[in-house]
């Protein structure tokens, strides 16, 4: 039995939660009790958890095994009575979110900067999900930043767990269960796709590949996709987690999975390629020499969805983030189902899939996902797709292409001004701000502005409100553009600017995707001045 020790601390000031939870190099979470306040302050914020069971796990990523020896310790000192660890403290992030449910816990920590570099000179970052296994939402993330700013101690045993074997073990009074953290997830996969006609469809001369990106999605990867259903060892890349990820960017885009865009758009390329980012919850996907947007893969999926056992009754509704193409509300449209506009961040879709209103969501930022858990999950999106391509039997580009003649194209593009100066970056969205009501009628390089304002959402489950969510731009075309500051970054700012222009179904849809957005790119620039005062020619990334 391990006595509680209660340690006085000094509370700092920068412990807010962003789009997804607190996330800051890991030089900042190595300052002298800094993970330890958040944790606290989490606690804290949290008084219901006392008693209660919680999930703990991460994306292997460094600073991920000391971050869970210290959380585990403090939850033995604060009351917790079970923790449910993934083996080595690994846990996908979907996994996490589905082992919530499936166990009725009361929530628990996922330790993870998604798609940011890892490593001593990296990110780390914790998000609290609750027992509905989505993401805390902002009212609870702003009381625990509120207790940060005063917290004057926090409780913690002394001990250790060994976190590579399976079965109990205890730590204070607190039981702490080790799991494998793949079965689970595999079986509830099997349950929503078509494996047989996966496996039937891996089987023909059909080449499948997947990018494990060095991440947490690698076991997964080889129980599903190898063991599962056939998929070659050859064909499944980087499937070993590294704290550093290898020294990539486990960001599947077009500048971070460049190795698979290489081999797609190569001599002799796979028919379906895919590749998930750090903690498992996004993916992208692309056809032989045929990239397919997120947005996109949102819209395709809405409408195909019904292919999957999963979800052969149709669906009840979509949701998608503000800056996602509206390639989803033309679905909607068809389905006679609501399509919801959200804040960007995953965490606003929980209440519209607890009061049932939505099956499917996702972001431009490379995720789809369904109310089968409350979190993102790019191999459910990449069993999606191979579930579709199997059943329809037709390549990922034709499936792409019938969906245009159908909805029209959205031609889509997301530029980011990555490590700004903050002040430069604020300088841009007040230029654009400050002019917002003036706009309506201008005319500007072949197009008409229609109307712009700064998103402002209403829950309309809760009714909380939440303001300043990007600053919008429409176009009497149809067209749009969005921009916004991320709420993820860890150095300087980070300013997003998403272009969209909307072609009809019989409209031409073979431009190439960045002539048909210059004009909107061209635009934003001359309404902000935003390449003088980033002091940027071009952006850092274009996804
Ligand atoms: C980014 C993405 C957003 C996603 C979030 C967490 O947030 O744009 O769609 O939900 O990461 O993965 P941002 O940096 O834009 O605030
Ligand atoms: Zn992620």
């Amino acid at each position: 039995m391990s006595t509680t020790r209660t340690i006085s601390t000094k509370a700092y000031d920068d412990q807010k939660p962003g789009t997804s939870g607190l996330r800051k190099r890991v030089s900042v979470f190595q300052q002298a009790q800094y993970l330890e306040n958040f944790i606290q302050s989490t606690f804290n914020a949290l008084p219901q958890l006392v008693g209660g069971k919680i999930i703990l796990g991460g994306d292997g990523r460094y600073f991920n095994n000391e971050a869970v020896q210290i959380i585990l310790r403090m939850a033995a000192a604060n009351g917790i009575a079970e923790v449910i660890l993934g083996k080595n403290s690994i846990l996908s992030t979907p996994a996490a979110s589905h082992l919530i449910r499936k166990y009725c816990l009361s929530g628990g920590f996922i330790l993870s900067a998604s798609h940011n570099p890892a490593g001593p000179s990296g990110d780390f970052g914790i998000k609290f999900n609750l027992e509905n296994g989505g993401p805390a939402p902002t009212s609870i993330t702003d009381k625990i930043f509120e207790i940060s700013q005063t917290l004057l101690e926090y409780k913690i045993v002394e001990g250790a767990i060994d976190t590579s074997r399976i079965g109990q073990q205890s730590l204070g009074d607190m039981k702490v269960t080790i799991i494998d953290p793949v079965t689970d997830f595999a079986n509830y996969m099997e349950n929503l796709f078509d494996f047989n006609a996966i496996k039937a469809l891996i089987e023909s001369d059909f080449s499948f590949v997947f990018d494990a990106m060095s991440a947490v999605s690698g076991p997964y990867a080889e129980e599903i996709f190898g063991a599962r259903l056939g998929v070659s060892a050859n064909n499944l890349f980087n499937t070993r987690p590294l704290p550093d990820f290898g020294g990539g960017h486990p960001d599947p885009n077009p500048v971070h999975a460049k190795a698979l865009f290489d081999l797609m758009y190569g001599s002799d390329a796979p028919n379906f390629g895919t590749a998930s980012d750090g903690d498992g919850d996004r993916y992208i996907a692309l056809g032989s020499k045929f990239y397919v947007s997120p947005s996109d893969c949102l819209a395709i999926i809405a409408a195909n969805a019904h292919l999957s056992p999963g979800y052969k009754d149709g669906i009840q509704g979509i949701a998608r983030s503000m800056p996602t193409s509206r390639a989803a509300d033309k679905v909607a449209e068809r389905l006679d189902i609501v399509c919801h506009e959200t804040p960007t961040g995953w965490k606003y879709f929980g209440n519209l899939m607890e009061a049932g209103h939505i099956t499917i969501c996702g972001e431009e930022s490379a995720s789809t996902s369904s109310n089968h858990i409350r979190e993102k999950d790019g191999l459910w999106g990449v069993l999606m797709w191979l579930n579709i391509i199997a059943v329809r039997g037709q390549s990922a580009e034709d499936i792409v292409r019938a969906h245009w003649l159908k909805f029209g194209r959205h031609y889509y593009t997301r530029h980011d001004y990555e490590e700004v100066e903050i002040d430069r970056a604020e300088t841009v969205m007040q230029t654009l701000r400050g002019k917002l009501f003036s706009l309506a009628g201008k005319k500007l390089h072949g197009e008409t502005i229609e109307a712009a304002d700064s998103f402002t959402y209403t829950d309309p489950v809760d009714g909380t409100v939440t303001e300043n969510q990007g600053l919008r731009v429409f176009f009497e075309s149809g067209s749009r553009f969005v921009m916004r500051l991320s709420g993820t970054g860890t150095k300087g700012a980070t300013l997003r600017l998403y272009l969209e222009k909307y072609t009809e179904p019989k409209g031409d849809h073979s431009l190439d995707l960045a002539d048909a957005t210059v004009n909107l790119a061209k635009i934003a620039n001359t309404l902000t001045d935003l390449k003088t005062t980033l002091n940027r020619d071009a952006p850092s990334v274009i996804s």
